[in-house]
């Protein structure tokens, strides 16, 4: 299930957003968590099975309507399950009158989830 990113979960939600191409440099990457935690327009979400093993940064364009997703990852041992569409189709069930969207380092992926 998708729960809300808490402050208790810092150490395994920058594990996980390390996978990131576009967080591979530490500093960046204690930035992008921080802007999580103090900017109200962004949300971060965690993905709980046992174990959570799947990270969803979500930036909401209040004027559009819609989520933008800005950050998506999934533990390296759990990938190739489905987990990544699972997360962008709860996403979608939780907030069904937001529209999603991806940015340029998440739309490969996002791509592949539109019929999720
Ligand atoms: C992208 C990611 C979240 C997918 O998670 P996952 O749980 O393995 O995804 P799913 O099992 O739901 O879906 C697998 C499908 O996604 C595709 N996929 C995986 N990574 C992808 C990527 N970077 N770009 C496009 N497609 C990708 C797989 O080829 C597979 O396609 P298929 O269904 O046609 O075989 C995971 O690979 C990851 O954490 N990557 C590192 C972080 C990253 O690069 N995020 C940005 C992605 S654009």
């Amino acid at each position: 299930m998708l729960i809300r990113y808490k402050k208790t979960f810092e150490k395994i939600a920058m594990g996980l957003m390390s996978f990131m191409p576009t967080e591979k440099d530490i500093k960046k990457l204690q930035a992008t968590i921080k802007d999580y935690e103090t900017d109200d327009s962004m949300q971060l979400f965690l993905w709980k099975e046992e174990d959570i093993i799947g990270l969803l940064g979500v930036l909401n364009k209040e004027d559009e309507n819609s989520f933008e997703i800005q950050h998506i990852s999934v533990n390296p041992s759990h990938r190739h399950q489905g987990v990544g569409k699972k997360m962008v189709k709860s996403l979608k069930e939780l907030y069904p009158d937001k529209q999603i969207s991806a940015n340029e380092h998440t739309a490969p992926f996002i791509e592949k989830c539109e019929s999720c």
